[in-house]
């Protein structure tokens, strides 16, 4: 069976910026232009959620010149592509703390947001601001503020991801083989998939492979 919730983490646009000689800004670009295409054709293959890690709560403290050239493509981008997401039926969705982003990037989040709200299609999420230590934390904070001890739904109901299907698939490309504070409560049961390539260079194909493999997978949440 496909997976309905695929999470990947787009790593490597640094590497492969710096293999050609490029500035790491250059990276950021043809990943920004590969994560839109990749969107669609997820979407296409019937993937009902697709979650991307963009930025990390780690990687704000990156240089300001990294983190202002990702603003800039974000403010180039963004706006248009709800639009086109819109018009695809498809629900855009922040997630993270975006009380770490600057004012006009948090505006553009919440315009994006409601122009989607609803779409039926599916649901395009990107982690900006993203930490899964801190969106856990600020559960149990929650929890303990009110003075209550939490059921698995409960709790799930205080996550970012309160309105999306179970995770099933998390890839991550570039080469290295660890979870970097992302969606450590959902990824409790889904099967994990490395990829060697830098994501610029991961293609609609290396998606639909990494999606064979999951389907030969035999998942048995801890059952015999
Ligand atoms: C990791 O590569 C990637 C990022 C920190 C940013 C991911 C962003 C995009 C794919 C596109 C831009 C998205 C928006 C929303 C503007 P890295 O820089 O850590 O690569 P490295 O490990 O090779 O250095």
């Amino acid at each position: 069976m496909l997976p309905k919730h695929v999470a990947i983490i787009m790593d490597g646009n640094g590497r492969w910026a710096k293999k050609r000689l490029l500035p790491r800004g250059a990276g950021h670009r043809a990943g920004l232009k590969r994560m839109i295409a990749l969107a669609d054709h997820a979407f296409e293959r019937g993937i009902v959620c697709l979650t991307l890690f963009a930025l990390s709560t780690e990687n704000l403290s990156r240089p300001k010149e990294e983190l202002d050239g990702l603003y800039s493509l974000f403010r180039d981008y963004f706006p248009a592509q709800s639009e086109r997401l819109k018009e695809k039926g498809v629900t855009l969705r922040v997630i993270g703390d975006i009380d770490l982003l600057p004012e006009d990037i948090r505006a553009i989040i919440r315009a994006g947001e409601e122009r989607t709200a609803g779409g039926e299609r599916g649901t395009l999420a990107l982690a900006l601001g993203y930490g899964a230590r801190q969106e856990i934390l600020s559960a149990v904070n929650r929890a303990v503020r009110e003075g209550k001890e939490l059921t698995e739904e409960e709790f799930s109901a205080l996550l970012y991801t309160k309105d999306f299907p179970p995770l099933d698939l998390l890839i991550r490309t570039g080469k290295e083989m660890r979870l970097s504070n992302f969606l450590l409560y959902q990824a409790a049961y889904a099967e994990l998939y490395f990829s060697e390539k830098m994501f610029p260079d991961f293609s609609d194909g290396d998606l639909d492979e990494a999606l064979e493999a999951y389907e030969k997978r035999e998942r048995r949440f801890g059952k015999l």
